[in-house]
């Protein structure tokens, strides 16, 4: 492949370290559209007959064809897809294959082979994602009304609502779609045409090219092309905080769904029993979940190590940048899948959500307000009211609102009847209605504008 210059072919050591086509197959698409797209600008500007040009397009519609149905053989003495492609190409149509390479290096092909794919990557990652946020609305919709503890420290906090509580991940994931959204913008040049690293003294269409494969425009500096591999980090990166919440999302149902808590039942499509309990019902797809965050948190720390000491422009390291993204995007695909269907098809225990968020003194924070507007104590003084209420109830073994008026009296003369209209979970979520809060009008008015960002979007 190198021609005369090497006495001796390389050793097994070396054939098995350098080969990467046991993965890099996966681009065959990318890398045959390629090539299809070179090889008509080649033409078109006359480098190559327009014979040759049919012929080498021939060869490689029926390569695709082949790929298709049989998959793509793996030769680690043809190192990668590029060689691979460009051997069976010789094969078919002979000497004519040998001009498909005029004018390109493997540098700028992979580059842009792993662009394209990246991009399809991130397309497929803001419409699972889209899908999601979709599942989040309707159920925040249903549950607009739905009350339950809200926690700081896993303790209970104030009461809060399950539609609420939704649409905070609502969110989360907004950002994620937004943060693919620019990595799309940003990667939208075609280093097809940067040849080896200087450009090439051929007289190139660049924009015909960059066309032709989807992008804006060509890339501006052929070094930056061939060794830029910021659309993948640009992509990890994104995937890895996507990761993230969806690990936070997922460690909620798998909270949710314990006994203890029992405030939800996680559809069967997305559950496992145990071989051995058989009462058993396992978050198995939650907890895989929380675990792939790890993984592709891991992947995105693989390329920017490898990435880091690499001086301009291409080098044999960067063959390695294809692993992490390949496994991320099969980890984060699923997840984005299997988080979609838990958020649509769960079902909510919505009387145990309320019976706990009455039993913590959730409440008490109302009872504060409640005193400092209706007697005007400040602040301070109402939380140490307050906090001997608390003890109260709980020697007495009763929420908030099972006191007496006497038992409220005692403590602070300046507590009458009406303070009961503030210490129910019904009147302390209605009472959040600031701007952002978790009453449910306001998580109503939430969904109707979440619904607009996904119409906007
Ligand atoms: N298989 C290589 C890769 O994935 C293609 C580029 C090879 N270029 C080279 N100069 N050896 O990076």
């Amino acid at each position: 492949m190198w021609g005369g210059r090497f006495a001796e072919g390389p050793s097994a050591i070396m054939r098995e370290i350098n080969a990467s086509i046991p993965f890099d197959k996966a681009l065959w698409r990318e890398d045959i559209a390629g090539s299809l797209a070179h090889v008509a600008m080649l033409a078109k500007q006359g480098i190559v007959s327009e014979a040759d040009a049919e012929t080498i397009t021939d060869g490689l519609t029926q390569i695709a064809e082949e790929y298709e149905r049989d998959g793509v053989p793996e030769d680690w003495d043809l190192e990668d897809i590029h060689m691979t492609v460009e051997a069976r190409l010789t094969e078919i149509v002979g000497p004519a294959a040998g001009r498909l390479h005029t004018a390109r290096s493997r540098n700028d092909q992979v580059a842009t082979d792993f662009r394209m794919w990246v991009r399809s990557a991130m397309q497929r990652a803001v419409a699972g994602i889209d899908a999601l946020l979709g599942a989040l609305v309707e159920r925040a919709q249903e549950h607009a009304d739905s009350i339950m503890p809200g926690f700081t420290h896993l303790q209970t906090a104030q009461p809060v609502t399950l539609g609420h509580h939704l649409l905070a991940y609502f969110e989360m994931l907004m950002r994620d779609r937004s943060r693919f959204a620019d990595a799309l913008a940003r990667m939208d040049e075609c280093p097809l045409g940067s040849a080896a690293l200087a450009g090439t003294g051929f007289d190139l269409d660049r924009e015909m090219t960059a066309e032709a494969l989807g992008f804006a425009r060509p890339t501006r500096n052929s070094l930056d092309a061939v060794s830029d591999r910021d659309f993948a980090l640009d992509y990890l990166m994104a995937a890895s905080q996507c990761s993230l919440h969806l690990s936070r999302l997922a460690e909620e149902f798998i909270i949710w769904a314990s006994q203890p808590f029992g405030f939800v039942k996680l559809p069967d499509t997305l559950s496992t029993g145990s071989s051995i309990m058989p009462q058993k019902r396992n978050p198995d797809a939650a907890e895989l979940v929380r675990g792939h965050a790890g993984r592709v948190i891991g992947c995105a720390t693989s390329l920017m190590v490898t990435m880091k000491g690499l001086p301009l422009a291409y080098s044999k390291d960067m063959q390695d940048d294809k692993p992490p993204v390949f496994e991320a995007a099969g980890l984060l695909d699923l997840s984005l899948a299997a988080m979609a269907g838990m958020v649509a098809d769960s079902g909510f225990d919505t009387a145990r959500m309320r019976k706990a968020a009455e039993a913590g003194h959730a409440t008490a924070t109302d009872l504060a307000d409640w005193l400092v507007r209706q007697a005007d104590i400040p602040f301070r003084e109402a939380h140490h009211i307050t906090g001997a209420a608390v003890k109260l109830a709980d020697e007495k073994g009763v929420a908030l609102d099972g006191l007496s008026i006497e038992d409220l009296k005692a403590i602070d003369a300046r507590i009458d009847e009406r303070v009961f209209d503030a210490l129910s979970v019904d009147a302390s979520v209605a009472a959040r209605s600031s701007y952002g809060g978790t009453a449910p009008t306001r998580v109503r008015e939430q969904v109707e504008e979440a619904r607009k960002r996904l119409e906007d979007k």
